[in-house]
């Protein structure tokens, strides 16, 4: 924010100034003639870390990965509620190890953390980011402190614990996790790994932007880079929705892309909104949204170290904030589910219904390139689903087919 540089060979948090987000940069002039769109496509690398020269690592071999990133850009059925869109398409990150799309940015800052000679990580998460850091630090040899709320998804808990992270369930929001973790940072020998307090999650994540350009070049069948109008984003810290608008400009100038970007949108939840108010009220900054409760955890963040980013990338695109109840965005999943073949979770659910909500008030028009990013899997969040009831079919009873 305050555009203090810092050396980029070092462990280090926020800026030592401003104590906001430091964001890495790299000669992009000095790769230009061997980093390009052909180069990319010929790498025989089957992770996200086939955009490694923009990403924190001297060399490929570096990395600390378990197969993250290019995930399917899936054209949507035009079936039901979906008919209204004629160029509809899911990015879905369920795909990635550990369910979700932090594991692209844990896979870049844990390499990072490695190659600096970090011991243990420690970090406070939502759930998604906990099963990330677990399993990219047991696959670095490094140990991996969790501050989770008490009331985490089960799923996300078992994950971590079963990954050997030392959890610690918290009775307050992430926020309060990560005062713990700021508290226990000097005393326990961590490195703080929170979301923007820490530089190269963001890296990781970025490589979404990238991808969404060659996905949809792919799909338009010509090997030109193309992006699509509008960006739906699930946000709670923002990482992923400031890593795209941060990929944009470099691939702007990597000469990939021209000056045209998408309509970014943060989506939220109803009962947890800062940034959608911050927006609207024409703010910079968002303070915390008291109370903050949503079913979709990983919208469950009350406050945002990297808000003014977020709200930038909203101007600066065009863009808009929107929220949804979590009526609306459990129906999303069921929508998600039936029609597209995607168990999405509550997050991509919370999408869609933004999507339907912006193309009913005529900010999305029909004929655009929309794409929704599904940032996990319906399946750690069985738990907001019941069965009870469903009737078992007695195999030995011949009519029992009779009655379905
Ligand atoms: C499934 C899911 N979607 C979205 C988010 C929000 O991500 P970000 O912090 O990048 O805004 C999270 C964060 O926990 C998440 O787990």
């Amino acid at each position: 924010m305050c555009g203090t540089d810092h050396i980029v060979d070092q462990l280090q948090n926020l800026c030592t100034e401003c104590q906001k987000p430091l964001l890495a940069h790299y000669d992009l002039d000095s790769i230009k003639s061997t980093f390009t769109p052909d180069a990319v496509r010929k790498r025989m690398i089957r992770s996200m870390w086939k955009f490694w020269d923009v990403l924190p690592v001297n060399d490929p071999s570096e990395a600390v990965s378990l197969g993250e990133g290019l995930t399917p850009l899936l054209p949507c059925n035009r079936t039901g509620p979906f008919e209204a869109f004629d160029n509809l398409f899911i990015k879905d990150e369920s795909f990635n190890p550990t369910g979700s799309f932090k594991a692209r940015g844990m896979s870049a800052a844990v390499t990072r953390a490695k190659s600096l000679g970090v011991e243990t990580v420690a970090l406070p998460s939502a759930g998604n980011a906990a099963g990330a850091a677990t399993y990219y630090s047991a696959r670095a040899g490094m140990g991996c402190a969790i501050f989770m709320p008490e009331d985490t998804p089960p799923a996300n808990i078992i994950e971590s614990v079963v990954g050997n992270a030392s959890v610690n369930l918290v009775n307050g929001l992430i926020s309060d996790c990560g005062k713990l973790v700021k508290q226990g940072k000097d005393r326990f020998s961590w490195f703080d790994l929170s979301t923007l307090k820490e530089p190269f999650r963001i890296e990781g994540k970025k490589t979404m932007g990238y991808e969404l350009a060659f996905d949809f070049a792919d799909h338009a069948g010509t090997t030109e880079l193309q992006l699509p109008d509008v960006i739906l984003y699930p946000t709670g810290g923002g990482t992923g929705l400031i890593g795209m608008w941060k990929a944009f400009d470099e691939m702007e100038k990597l000469g990939w892309i021209g000056s045209e970007r998408p309509r970014m949108v943060v989506v939220q939840a109803a009962d947890c909104s800062p940034i959608v108010k911050a927006f609207e009220a024409g703010e910079e900054h968002a303070p915390l949204f008291e109370n903050a409760a949503t079913c979709a955890a990983g919208l469950r963040v009350p406050i945002a170290v990297g808000d003014f980013l977020m709200i930038r990338a909203l101007r600066e695109s065009g863009g808009t904030a929107i929220s949804v109840t979590d009526e609306a965005l459990m129906d999303g999943v069921k929508e998600l589910s039936a029609h597209q073949g995607v168990y999405a979770c509550p997050e991509g659910g919370a999408v869609w219904k933004a999507a339907q909500q912006l193309l009913e008030s005529g900010w999305i028009r029909p004929e655009e390139k929309v794409v929704l990013f599904n940032t996990g899997t319906g399946l750690k969040y069985n738990h907001l689903f019941s069965v009870d009831g469903l009737p078992v079919i007695d195999h030995n009873d011949p009519t029992c087919l009779d009655r379905l």
